[in-house]
């Protein structure tokens, strides 16, 4: 991205959470700091209940942090909004709409008139490949075809932000390798800022520009790698000498990490 002009679209500013209940206080995050830049795509990696998700529900306004702050922007992030999209493990979507349906939804939220709204789903349907499905319900699509509309769903909102908790964790290998594919193309295509966590490291290295290594809990920063393999990106990517080399070094710090957790 040599000439453009980096901006900071995200600051994590000491970020502090604690869970409180009736078997005392988890410490899920302590000192967290993290500067994101605009349309960069960040995927933050870590064992199993280090804070991902905690980190993630802050930024999206689902949760309040107990100190420090999240800005989008410099404004401090209060609730949901529209310029935060989020894409869970489990697709959200309304199962009593078809695809076309639940893609229109942003847009019609936003009021726009019904043929932009259209115009707008079915570009995203298009970009996820689900043309021929736009007026079939959830329950007659597979794991991996729901998934898709819920992408496209974040896309249509049009955020500035998409915040993804293991959005291909629950897909088998093959389609999961479709969707990394078209992720990267579409963010290449028309760039987000991208947060994206994975227990994956492959498809972390695949997919990020920088990989956040986070602790074992109370969830911290550990380390940050840049991720110097050049876009466009596909799945041959994963064969190169550069992707094996990052590939080790993150898997041994995460696992690491893991045996911490164990002990
Ligand atoms: N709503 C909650 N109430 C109480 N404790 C919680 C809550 N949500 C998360 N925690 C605790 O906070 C810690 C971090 O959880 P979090 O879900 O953020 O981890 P994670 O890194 O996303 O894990 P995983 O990789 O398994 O998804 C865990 O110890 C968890 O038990
Ligand atoms: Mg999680």
């Amino acid at each position: 991205m040599a000439g453009e002009e980096r901006r900071v679209k995200i600051q994590i500013k000491a970020v502090k959470k604690e869970y409180r209940g009736d078997h005392g206080t988890t410490v899920a995050l302590n000192g967290v700091d993290l500067d994101i830049m605009e349309n960069e795509f960040v995927c933050v990696v870590g064992p199993s209940g280090c804070g991902k998700s905690t980190l993630l529900n802050i930024l999206a306004g689902l949760h309040e942090a107990s100190s420090g702050e999240c800005c989008l922007d410099g404004e401090a992030i209060h609730g949901t909004d529209v310029k935060r999209g989020v894409v869970f493990q489990q697709y959200a979507l309304f199962p009593w709409q078809t695809v076309l349906q639940n893609v229109m939804f942003g847009p019609q939220m936003k009021r726009l008139p019904k043929a932009e709204c259209m115009e707008i789903a079915r570009k995203y349907i298009r970009m996820v490949g689900l043309e021929d499905f736009e007026g079939s319900f959830p329950k007659e699509l597979s794991g991996g075809m729901k998934q898709r509309v819920a992408i496209a769903r974040a896309y249509a909102n049009d955020p500035e932000v998409l915040l993804m908790d293991e959005p291909f964790g629950a897909l088998d290998a093959q389609t999961r390798a479709q969707l990394q594919t078209e992720l990267l193309k579409t963010w290449e295509e028309e760039k987000k800022t991208c947060f994206f966590i994975t227990h994956d490291v492959d498809e972390a290295v695949l997919l990020a520009q920088r990989v956040v290594i986070m602790s074992a809990r109370p969830g911290r920063i550990k380390r940050i790698v840049d991720i110097d393999i050049p876009y466009p990106r596909d799945q041959a990517t994963k064969s190169d000498a550069r992707f094996m080399e990052l590939k080790a070094q993150i898997w041994n710090e995460v696992y690491q990490e893991y045996l911490e957790v164990r002990k």
